[in-house]
């Protein structure tokens, strides 16, 4: 083989070999957005989670992570539903009856996202004893409905069910 006949076999290795590099390198982009695409078991478990309540004192709210929101579950005392349960909704920004937003008066389930831009609201704070979120100054009752502040609408109660007494599933 002649020097000329090797520097070009060196090359065509070279870009040979470059080439399947990209080829690898492709496929391990491409591989990761194909498999995500996949409704696998742990898409599927995010769908819907199981909560245990068991341990949740009256007058305390747990947070949960529920497809990557924080979810409230808060266990009222028989003041804080009376407080709901008092309310004029003619009143609210937001009409909702509280009979509706918690169906089982103990337990209140909502996504702990403020309405206006989306901070975590703080539990037990504010004008009305429910959530207050300091981001911009929403103040939530006990329902987790509007009722001061710049937030135009009510926390949202999510999709949920009770599996038994001590199991909230929520999705
Ligand atoms: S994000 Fe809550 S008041 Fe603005």
């Amino acid at each position: 083989m002649s020097e000329k006949e090797t520097k070009v076999n060196r090359r065509d290795f070279v870009v040979t070999a470059s080439y399947a590099v990209g080829a690898v390198g492709v496929a391990g982009v491409v591989w990761p957005l194909v498999d995500q695409m996949n409704p696998d078991a742990s898409v599927k478990a995010l769908a819907s989670t199981e909560v245990d309540i068991s341990s949740v004192e009256p007058g305390k709210s747990i947070t949960v992570l529920w497809r990557g929101k924080p979810v409230f579950i808060k266990r009222r005392t028989q003041e804080e539903i009376d407080k709901a349960r008092s309310v004029d909704i003619n009143e609210l920004k937001h009409p909702e009856k509280d009979e509706d937003r918690a169906a089982n008066p103990e337990w209140l389930v909502m996504l702990g996202i403020c309405t206006h831009l989306g901070c975590v609201p703080l539990n037990d704070k504010g004008d009305y004893d429910g959530w207050f979120c300091p981001c911009h100054g929403s103040h939530y009752d006990t329902s987790g409905r509007i009722r001061k502040g710049p937030a135009p609408t009510n926390m949202e109660v999510p999709k949920y069910e009770f599996i038994n007494s001590k199991t909230i599933k929520i999705g």
